[in-house]
């Protein structure tokens, strides 16, 4: 069992500018990079952040390639509320990474085995994910790994939990709007990242940090395989260590 780096933040913002660190010192070593993306409210002000640090000239994202957690089954890339439309609209428009260098899970794709199989092909060919950043289910998920008897291992389709989708109708109109499945990379996928970066915020998040870092390693707690990463950094505000 191996214990995460954890750093504390007074809130939020600092959160985010601790994480832009861990990018801005990456990018700057590593140009051509690979980035595994999350979506979200937590990840924004980080999002903002590297913005701000690229046009302060302190990263260049030219050679960055990126490869994104999920996407909603059954979204165009367009649609408001689809995780390629939120890349685009919170990092991509804003920084200089190239198109042909981000990747999403196609939410219109047909095959779903053949996407999932080209996805981690891509990221494989890219060398491997250097930095992946997380956000933290309510319930313990990453991605959208929710919680199950086994840990979903490749890129693949999910049922969204009806937790989940409460959580996330708050960016649609209604919940019926909010689609049932998605598309995510496996916990195997992002186990197999070089390092791991999860940013938690919020009192409404601080049992399950307490329960994916300190509890026991189990399916339905999918974050707590996190425990057996050799290389993972935990940011958290105040509120979201307070069970600590
Ligand atoms: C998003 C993702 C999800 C979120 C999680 C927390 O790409 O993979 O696992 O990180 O649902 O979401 P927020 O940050 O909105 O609380």
């Amino acid at each position: 069992m191996l214990y995460p780096k954890i750093l504390i933040a007074a809130n939020p913002e600092e959160c985010a500018k601790l994480a832009a660190n861990h990018f801005e010192e990456l990018i700057c070593s590593k140009p051509a990079c690979v980035l595994g993306l999350a979506t979200g409210s937590t990840p924004i002000p980080l999002y903002q952040e590297l913005i701000a640090r690229e046009k302060a000239g302190k990263i260049d994202f030219s050679r960055v390639r990126s490869a994104n957690l999920d996407e909603y089954k059954g979204l165009t890339g367009d649609h408001p509320q689809s995780y390629r439309f939120f890349m685009q609209d919170n990092l991509f428009n804003h920084i200089g990474i190239k198109p042909e260098n981000t990747i999403v899970p196609d939410g219109l794709a047909t095959d779903v085995e053949a996407m999932a199989k080209a996805y981690e092909a891509q990221i494989e060919a890219w060398g491997g994910v250097d930095l992946q950043l997380l956000g933290l289910g309510h319930d313990g998920h990453i991605g959208f790994n929710e919680p199950e008897d086994v840990f979903p291992v490749h890129t693949h389709e999910v049922e969204l939990t009806a937790m989940t989708r409460e959580a996330n109708k708050r960016f649609f109109g209604s919940l019926e709007e909010v689609p049932t499945a998605a598309y995510t990379m496996g916990v195997g996928t992002v186990m197999a990242a070089r390092s791991i970066l999860m940013i938690v915020t919020g009192a409404d998040k601080a049992q399950i940090v307490k329960d994916s870092f300190f509890g026991p390693v189990t399916p339905q707690v999918p974050a707590s395989i996190l425990q057996f990463h050799p290389d993972v950094t935990v940011i958290l505000d105040e509120a979201a260590a307070s069970k600590l």
